[in-house]
């Protein structure tokens, strides 16, 4: 396939040099159009020796062959990545000056844009505008991901992974290779999953948070699971330690968010595209109502109050908000006490939530957090009715292929239901 890959002006030029070599291990010859303002980030010969062709920037340059129609004409998919707030005005209001701008003028082929920006940017209502004028004309707009930004700064408008870029721009291009890797065997094949990892973190000061114990290594071990039965899966990881995210198989693309309040909007974002979504992630149920943008000092008296305010649940609201068909897992560790049992308490909450499934962890005897081993039983619901299943004992990887294949048969009740 001749694909064009537009480069803009933003940090994130760099994943540009990923997205071409994916693209051209995929067979797609490549056609490197940055601006000018990409070019200040990565060098044109990097752009060359990747792709293999020379790269222009502007209208003026080889002219005898009328590049700045014969681009577009030619391409049969463009992918703008990163693409900035100001391309993206720029293609809203049909502006063409420069050889980007011009190719994706006179194309006919699909367009996809990943874009690139500023958290303030994106949500700018200008920006909001142009991107519903851009998906109103037909172009893919995929969702930025969720997480740290070029300065200390996190939030929505990171550039989501080069595989995640390619596998939105092969899917909407409708390429065979595309076809061809998600058409795998494995129950999870040609499905997207979003599943959440680890604990969130409610900053105190800069350097102090409220926080749990959770490690991650169960999100982990059950977005694995679920790329090795075909899933696209999407990671949500609240403060997971780096060395677990390296060497993550591929189909596992990683968003990385410390708060309750990130983990809502990355999973909402999540939502509009998966057909299932795990909720294994530990969730900080409060927050200081206050953050102090400085190291807090002892005060000099004996205690020391904070006053929290409650955050949003973030489950329940995937669950208000799902679409017909959409699977959503919930996790619960639970103890005991004198009046209930930890199942007890399960059920109930089960009830209370409204998921499809809830993996239940005991966790009376501390066994479940940071360590390899655990015990769960996964309940399911027929009417009012909670079932509870078998108790499974294992590895979280063990539980982990129970619960993918707990969602598997979800989705093969939830198709054969007339
Ligand atoms: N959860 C969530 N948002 C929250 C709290 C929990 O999405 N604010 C999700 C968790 O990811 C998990 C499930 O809800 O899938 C149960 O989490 P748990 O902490 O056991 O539930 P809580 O509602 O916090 O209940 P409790 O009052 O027992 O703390």
């Amino acid at each position: 396939m001749r694909t064009v890959l537009g480069v803009a002006g933003g940090i994130a030029a760099y994943k540009a040099a990923h997205v071409i070599r994916r693209l051209r291990e995929l067979g797609h010859s490549v056609k490197v159009v940055p601006t000018a303002n990409a070019l200040e980030f990565v060098g044109a010969p990097t752009f060359e020796a990747l792709s293999g062709q020379t790269v222009s920037t502007d209208v003026f340059d080889e002219v005898e062959s009328v590049n700045h129609v014969r681009i577009g004409q030619e391409a049969e998919l463009v992918i703008i990545a990163p693409a900035t707030a100001n391309i993206i005005a720029k293609i809203a209001a049909g502006i063409a000056d420069d050889l980007l701008t011009a190719t994706v003028l006179t194309t006919t082929a699909e367009v996809v844009v990943a874009p690139a920006m500023h958290t303030e940017m994106w949500h700018n209502p200008a920006t909001v505008a142009n991107i519903a004028t851009l998906r109103q004309r037909g172009i893919h707009v995929l969702e930025p991901a969720v997480g740290r930004l070029t300065g200390p700064d996190s939030g929505p408008g990171r550039l989501p992974e080069p595989d995640t870029i390619v596998d939105f721009a092969l899917a909407a291009a409708d390429d065979e290779s595309f076809a061809g890797r998600t058409a795998d065997s494995g129950p999870l094949s040609g499905r997207h999953v979003a599943i959440s990892a680890g604990g969130t973190r409610e900053a105190l000061d800069p350097v102090r948070y409220l926080g749990n114990r959770s490690s991650g290594k169960q999100g982990i071990a059950l977005a694995k699971a679920a790329a090795a039965a075909g899933a696209e899966v999407e990671l949500v990881a609240a403060n997971v330690d780096s060395g677990l995210l390296v060497g993550l198989p591929a189909g596992i693309t990683v968003t990385e968010i410390e708060s309750t309040r990130q983990l809502q909007t990355a999973m909402a974002s999540a939502q509009t595209r998966a057909d299932a979504l795990i909720m294994s992630a530990a969730v900080a149920d409060y927050r200081p109502a206050e953050t102090n943008d400085s190291k807090m000092k002892k005060s000099g008296e004996d205690g020391l109050t904070l006053t929290l305010v409650q955050n949003p649940d973030v489950l329940v609201g995937l669950v208000a908000a799902r679409r017909p068909g959409q699977i959503i897992v919930g996790f619960a560790a639970e103890t005991g006490d004198r009046t209930h049992s930890a199942l007890d308490y399960a059920k109930d909450k089960f009830r209370r939530k409204g998921a499809d499934l809830l993996v239940f962890n005991d966790v009376s005897e501390d066994r479940a957090f940071g360590h390899d081993d655990t015990v769960v039983q996964i309940l399911s619901a027929d009417g009012d009715e909670v079932l509870a299943g078998e108790e499974v004992r294992g590895s979280k990887d063990d539980v982990s292929q129970k619960v993918i294949d707990a969602v598997s048969r979800q989705f093969e009740c939830v198709e054969s239901t007339p």
